[in-house]
């Protein structure tokens, strides 16, 4: 397995590959790998000869007060997983290294960025797409892949790719989860045992959203009020959102959902390690299918 670190060596390794016909897949991630980059690169395995995996703290998604300094970088570990699961390269920039120090460019999807994670992190998605596009002209990838549980990330990245024409294939893989149903994220070593105890309100509300639906349910505030019934059973929760979208706008859903709808959360913990600005802000997302033709119940 190679490990590259500047823009240009990546670029030639690249051409020299297209050169002969071969396909290149990549998983791009910020490294602390687990499981569910892991099912990214199986799924990578499967679209193209070659698996690449870029692995950068990218500074330009991460807002002041935000997890930039304690996001973890275990380095070593992350390359020897690579290894194991068959990667061929591992893109690894240096972190003060992948900017020019006067860069100024942006590549930003208005609409599509704003509500959800944008509203509470506003800069976030201009940063992940901006780097997402260095990488995608660094690493010239046939197809890249990325998880569904950032859904509004794969979103805004597949509009970027749409909008400009790059010529990438966007493949999106389900949440991989703990045994008990917890999203995998390198964000969940900071929670202690209670708050992680707590952390399955997350998936446990979007089960009973999913039940409520099956059962006929349609109304958005209703689906709603017993999503937040739900995590309101963690008191160590702080709900940041809680909404119902169109999975393709992100526009909110009608009040009478009609066809398929996003919902997704974010809700933050306290860390293990406490100190301020410290929480844990963790995602969780489901597509509901309600069935508008079965009687609503109350
Ligand atoms: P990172 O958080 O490292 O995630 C890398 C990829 O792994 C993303 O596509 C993310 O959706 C996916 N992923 C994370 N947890 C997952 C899980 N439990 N199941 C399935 N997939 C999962 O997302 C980023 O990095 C960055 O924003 C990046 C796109 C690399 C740009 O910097």
């Amino acid at each position: 397995m190679q490990v590259i670190e500047t823009t240009q060596e990546l670029q030639a390794r690249a051409d020299a590959l297209r050169a002969r016909g071969r396909r290149i897949a990549l998983v791009p991630s910020m490294g602390a790998l687990h499981a569910g980059h892991l099912a990214l690169v199986d799924a990578a395995r499967a679209k193209a000869d070659e698996v690449w995996v870029s692995i950068f703290v990218n500074p330009t998604q991460f807002g002041p007060g935000e997890d930039l300094g304690r996001y973890p970088r275990p380095r070593e570990d992350d390359l020897h997983l690579c290894r194991e699961s068959g990667v061929r390269l591992v893109f690894a920039p240096r972190e003060d290294g992948f900017y020019a120090e006067d860069h100024e460019t942006w590549v930003e999807v208005a609409r599509l960025a704003k509500p959800l994670c944008g509203a509470g992190r506003p800069g976030h998605f201009r940063g992940v797409t901006t780097v997402v596009a260095k990488l995608f002209l660094a690493a010239k990838p046939h197809v890249a892949v990325f998880g569904e549980k950032d859904f509004q990330q794969l979103a805004v990245i597949r509009r970027m790719v749409r909008d400009l024409g790059f010529d990438v294939e966007i493949v999106g893989v389900p949440t991989v989860r703990e045994p008990d149903g917890l999203a995998l994220s390198s964000r969940n070593r900071h929670l202690g045992p209670e708050a992680r105890r707590q952390a399955r309100a997350l998936v446990r509300s979007l089960d009973v959203a999913e039940r409520a639906v099956r059962d006929g349910l349609c109304g958005s505030s209703a689906i709603l009020a017993r999503v937040r019934a739900e995590l309101a059973r963690a008191p160590l929760a702080w709900v940041e959102y809680a909404e119902l979208r169109d999975p393709t706008s992100l526009e909110p859903a009608p009040e009478a959902l009609e066809g398929p709808a996003l919902l997704a959360l974010a809700v933050h913990f306290p860390s293990a390690a406490g100190g301020e600005g410290a929480g844990v802000r963790l995602i969780d997302n489901r597509v509901l299918h309600p069935h508008p033709h079965r009687e609503d119940r109350p």
